[in-house]
């Protein structure tokens, strides 16, 4: 890996026998956290930070990282939350802890959207457990996937998944593919259109090299080094409705299959939700298969209505993703130093 990428990285190279170094509990919490900033969220934005109690961590919804455009009313920051909570829980089932969540249902920042309380076992849950090394290698990856169907085996995996957490995730059956593909299509011009929704975006796209430790780098999109300073200026200015919706409608006609992410729109539900996003995202992973997020539908309230009604849930959709397999690796997206989301 060129050293351009060295501090980049570098939130991403955590030795697990570092662990066994540390003999107090608020250490030991700490070292989890670093695990939990791995996850994945809406424009990279980690919209969290943690506590350490006695019990465990508390997590906190950071609301000065909003995206008030994208995501008026926290639905993707409340399911960012949830995936870094599976992220803890994930490393503290390895490092032999048994975690329970606990939610809060009220909205102050002051409050912390759920409690983790970790209990030392012999016996942590193995479900957790056997995720853990996937943390470390999973990334969204957005270039074109093969043309090939998921392996059998890989697929067997995936429908137990889907089938124990029918509640939040279900796969967009084959013959709905193309009326999905229209809705993406159709969504990404209407939201591309809005200067507001480019501008927010705009602001989240980093050069390749950035040190701020959030956002998407450019090479996220597979847009070139020397492109990517004027990326932002580009999309501030221009409306690329027509050319995302045909690259979109491309990616999504080869992917091996779609999976809706469903649930209420409450707070406990969007955080579980996340929760089972990044079970699902992990599980890929570890199955050696990519996605990405295609949830420009589901941002727009009168084309994520006609996408319920395709799904046939009795949930709304909350995200929508491909799946299928690239031999293109997707580089690691920027975290801030795990320091920076403990609160003490
Ligand atoms: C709730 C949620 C919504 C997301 N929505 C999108 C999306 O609409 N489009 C997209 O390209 N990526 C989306 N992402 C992926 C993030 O951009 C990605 O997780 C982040 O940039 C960090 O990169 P990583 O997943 O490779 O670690 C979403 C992620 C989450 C958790």
């Amino acid at each position: 890996m060129p050293d351009q990428w060295g501090s980049r990285l570098d939130p991403w190279l955590i030795d697990e026998s570092d662990f066994y170094e540390l003999e107090k509990h608020a250490d030991q919490m700490a070292f989890l956290i670093r695990y939990a900033i791995l996850a994945p969220s809406s424009h990279n934005t980690q919209p969290w930070s943690f506590r350490v109690t006695r019990d465990g961590v508390e997590v906190y919804p950071d609301y000065s990282r909003r995206c008030t455009v994208a995501d008026p009313s926290d639905r993707e920051l409340l399911m960012s939350i949830g995936t870094s909570i599976t992220n803890f829980c994930v490393a503290a089932a390895h490092f032999g802890f048994e975690p329970t969540v606990l939610y809060q249902d009220r909205s102050e920042q002051t409050l912390p959207a759920a409690l983790i309380a970790v209990r030392e076992t012999c016996a942590p849950p193995a479900g957790l457990r056997r995720l853990f090394p996937a943390i470390q290698e999973r990334h969204t990856n957005r270039v074109p996937f093969e043309p090939r169907e998921i392996d059998s085996s890989a697929l067997t995996e995936l429908n137990e998944f889907v089938g124990s957490h029918s509640s939040f995730v279900q796969f967009v059956v084959p013959g709905d593919r193309d009326r999905a593909a229209d809705l993406i299509a159709r969504a990404d011009r209407v939201l591309m259109a809005s200067s507001a929704f480019r501008g927010e975006l705009a602001g989240w796209l980093r050069s390749n090299s950035s040190q701020t430790g959030d956002g998407m780098c450019a090479d996220g999109f597979g847009i070139p080094d020397p492109l990517a300073p004027a990326t932002p200026w580009f999309l501030r200015r221009f409306d690329v409705g027509a050319l995302q919706a045909k690259h979109d409608r491309a990616l999504v006609e080869h992917c091996a299959g779609l999976i809706v992410v469903t649930a209420e729109d409450d707070r406990v539900s969007l955080i579980r939700a996340g929760e089972a996003l990044e079970m699902l995202l992990l599980l890929l992973t570890r199955l050696g298969v990519q996605y990405s997020f295609v949830n420009s539908p589901i941002e727009v309230d009168t084309l994520r209505s006609e996408l319920w009604s395709m799904i046939r849930s009795p949930h709304p959709p909350q995200l929508l993703l491909r799946i299928g397999y690239a031999t293109t690796v997707a580089r690691p997206q920027p975290r801030r130093d795990a320091a920076t989301a403990l609160v003490r």
